[in-house]
């Protein structure tokens, strides 16, 4: 595991600080961005997207907050580990922790393999609930914090071509609730659940459409829909275990 400090993180600071898991691109960047603008302090998880996540840090400082970069492959149990110690090293506390990285590969039923099923469960469902259970000591510590788990109107509507994926999102809305209840009082643990709020390079115009037929509000969310609503749950004192659905009604189709 790497970090790589940007040119703000010299200075040690008491500011509250959140932890988003693949935060340097799409989803992750904006629930990022609006925690920055919130006034926290920024952990930038990534595996792969070094340039993205410096480039995450930068936008990060001009806004006045600390941002640094830790990067890990979420689906290696030591690597977590090493990231978390280096963020108590780096950062000396943590508030918050958003769970966005995931997984998402089309895995017809009449091909699933026992490694698609991994694939989906590891990054999808155990690295969450290592990194909560990571941070929940952390937290704890502090007096208060919030989990925060993104996972998907599939969790509870499922997509047949994706039968892991689902799998994966509606354990992460039970991970949700159960630790909900077991990290109370002092932690709060929560989901949202999106519909699609960024269009996938693999699906076609027909796809699109077919997309947005199906949304009452016709049309797609978007990432800064998400951020808003993790922003709303980070905030909200006395809400936790429940799930808010960011779909523009697609899940009551
Ligand atoms: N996009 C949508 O329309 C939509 C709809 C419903 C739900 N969601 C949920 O919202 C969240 C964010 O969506 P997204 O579209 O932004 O996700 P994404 O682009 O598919 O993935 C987000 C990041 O996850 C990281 N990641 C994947 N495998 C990893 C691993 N083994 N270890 C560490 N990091 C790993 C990647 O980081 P690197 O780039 O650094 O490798 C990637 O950039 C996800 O939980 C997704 O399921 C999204």
């Amino acid at each position: 595991m790497n970090r790589f400090p940007d040119a703000t993180s010299a200075t040690a600071t008491s500011a509250k600080v959140a932890l988003v898991t693949g935060a340097a691109r799409r989803v992750g960047r904006s629930i990022a961005l609006e925690l920055a603008r919130a006034g926290y302090d920024i952990a930038i998880h990534h595996r792969s997207s070094p340039s993205e996540a410096a480039k995450l840090a930068a936008e990060i400082a001009v806004l006045g907050r600390r941002a640094l970069i830790f990067q890990a492959d979420l689906t290696r149990a030591d690597q977590i580990n090493a990231m978390f110690l280096d963020l108590d090293r780096e950062f000396g506390r943590l508030d918050v922790l958003v769970n966005s990285a995931a997984v998402f590969r089309r895995t017809p039923v009449l091909t699933l393999t026992a490694e698609d099923f991994d694939f989906h469960i590891d990054t999808n469902l155990k690295a969450p609930y290592l990194c909560s259970i990571q941070a929940a000591p952390r937290m704890r510590a502090t007096g208060s914090g919030a989990i925060v788990n993104i996972t998907d109107v599939a969790a509870q509507r499922p997509f047949g071509n994706h039968v892991p994926y689902c799998v994966s999102k509606a354990g992460l809305a039970m991970l949700t609730s159960s630790l909900a209840r077991a990290l109370a009082p002092e932690i709060t643990v929560n989901s949202v659940a999106p519909g699609t709020v960024l269009f996938r390079d693999d699906e076609s115009d027909e796809d699109r459409r077919r997309i947005v037929s199906r949304i009452p509000r016709g049309r797609i969310g978007t990432p800064e829909d998400v951020a808003l609503t993790v922003r709303f749950l980070v905030e909200s004192r006395h809400v936790t275990g429940v799930t808010i659905a960011v779909d523009g009604g697609r899940s009551l189709a």
